[in-house]
């Protein structure tokens, strides 16, 4: 079927590739028959191939000659992830070619081509970021998944929603299988993605989300590759979790998590001081532990000021500046205290009228006295004023 050429837009499938042999002939074909039903949109192709060993590019360049150098593109690069082969893909179809949208699938069938329609349907309709989606209703992962890909697939998304703070009403953060406005994303500055891996997906959908850009979520099947292996290391999941993180450093569980971080260290400092003091000096012990205590305090507050929330002071212009960092420290210091007396009474009642077990009434002790401190810490030392008042 032939197109009009005044009201065809022109989408770039990019496809990025490693390894993949068994599987590119069969999908280039595949997305240039989807392409002769289509009737508004043109499909071209962009192979993003990092040198494959297995011959993954030669192949594309004997398909090249059969579909044409224009349809079907290729580049190449240095292996370095899944993320920069997808920006290498963007920069070259942005500063290239013309197009109206950007496909973004695997090489391997887990992305089914006849949902491309669905994906170019909701750009139509306005979306500027359109998720091929697992978990909406409609969407499926494969019935044989076995149980550690499904948990894997779901903490995913969990950990994502909770550290990025993306909408929780964007029900498939990591899914590969999208389509995206050209336009929206020219006005993403691609430098500020720095994921290498798989959590591009993740960085890629916050960049969207933060510019307010319409998001939309159509139901997909996503099946298990055919042929050849996933490219996924430990390696991902590491840089999956430190990028969804950086993200949004200011998340309450970000935050959180830094403060237990300090609370750790500020232990060990505790108890290094206190067995260095029993052992080298002659000061008694319960003095010792007052000693330990103090200075802990002291490093803690420090460690809370220059790391767990260093960036109020930059991101929030609500942020209290009005005292000065040794009048935090005395607040800090007045609070810790406080978290003593509380960890001190709890141990107390849980214990001895409550008699429950010593360690377990410790723990709830600990428990409380956090949750004190933090309190104090993010309410009142380093506060943020609240924008109504
Ligand atoms: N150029 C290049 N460089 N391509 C790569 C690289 C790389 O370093 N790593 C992977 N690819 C290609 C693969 O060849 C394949 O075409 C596609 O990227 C997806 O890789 P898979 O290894 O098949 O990923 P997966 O099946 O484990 O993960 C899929 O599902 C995830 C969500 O569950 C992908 O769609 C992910 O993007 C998605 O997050
Ligand atoms: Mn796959």
């Amino acid at each position: 079927m032939s197109k009009s050429a005044n009201t065809i837009n022109t989408v770039y499938v990019i496809i990025p590739t490693y390894n993949e042999v068994e599987n590119i002939r069969k999908i280039i074909s595949a997305l240039f028959d989807v392409n002769k039903k289509l009737v508004a949109w043109n499909i071209n192709i962009l192979v993003v191939d990092d040198n494959s060993p297995d011959g993954t590019a030669d192949l594309v360049r004997t398909m090249q000659t059969e579909f044409g150098k224009d349809t079907l593109k290729l580049v190449s690069g240095n292996k370095a992830g899944l993320g920069k082969a997808y920006l290498h893909g963007f920069n070259e179809v942005l500063h290239t070619y013309k197009s109206e949208a950007i496909v973004m699938m695997d090489a391997d069938f887990s992305h089914n081509p006849k949902s491309i329609p669905i994906l170019l349907n909701a750009i139509e309709n306005g979306a500027d970021y359109v998720i091929g989606s697992r978990y909406v209703q409609g969407g499926s992962i494969p019935g044989n998944w076995p149980l550690m890909r499904v948990v894997n697939s779901r903490v995913a998304n969990f950990v994502a929603h909770a550290l990025s703070g993306i909408d929780k009403g964007i029900l498939d953060t990591t899914g590969g299988f999208k389509a995206i406005r050209t336009t929206t994303l020219k006005k993403i500055d691609l430098n500020s993605i720095n994921a290498s891996g798989y959590v591009f997906q993740v960085s890629l959908l916050h960049a969207f989300a933060s510019r307010s850009a319409n998001i939309a979520e159509v139901p997909i099947s996503f099946t298990d590759r055919e042929r050849g292996t996933s490219k996924m290391k430990s390696r991902d999941i590491i840089e999956f979790i430190y990028r969804v993180y950086k993200l949004n450093p200011q998340s309450r569980i970000a935050t959180l998590i830094r403060f237990g971080i300090v609370g750790a260290c500020g232990s060990l400092i505790n108890l290094m001081i206190l067995t260095t003091l029993v052992r080298f000096t002659h000061i008694s012990i319960l003095f010792a532990d007052l000693v330990a205590i103090e200075v802990s305090i002291i490093t803690n507050f420090y460690m809370n000021h220059f790391y767990t929330f260093k960036l109020r002071e930059g991101q929030f212009r609500n942020y209290d500046r009005a005292n000065k960092v040794f009048v935090k420290l005395l607040k800090f210091n007045a609070g810790a205290i406080g978290g003593a007396l509380i960890s001190f009474t709890a141990f107390y009642v849980f214990h001895q009228l409550l008699h429950v077990n010593y360690v377990v009434a410790d723990l709830y002790a600990i428990l409380l006295a956090t949750g004190w401190n933090y309190w104090v810490s993010t309410k009142i030392v380093w506060k943020i004023v609240d924008a109504r008042t």
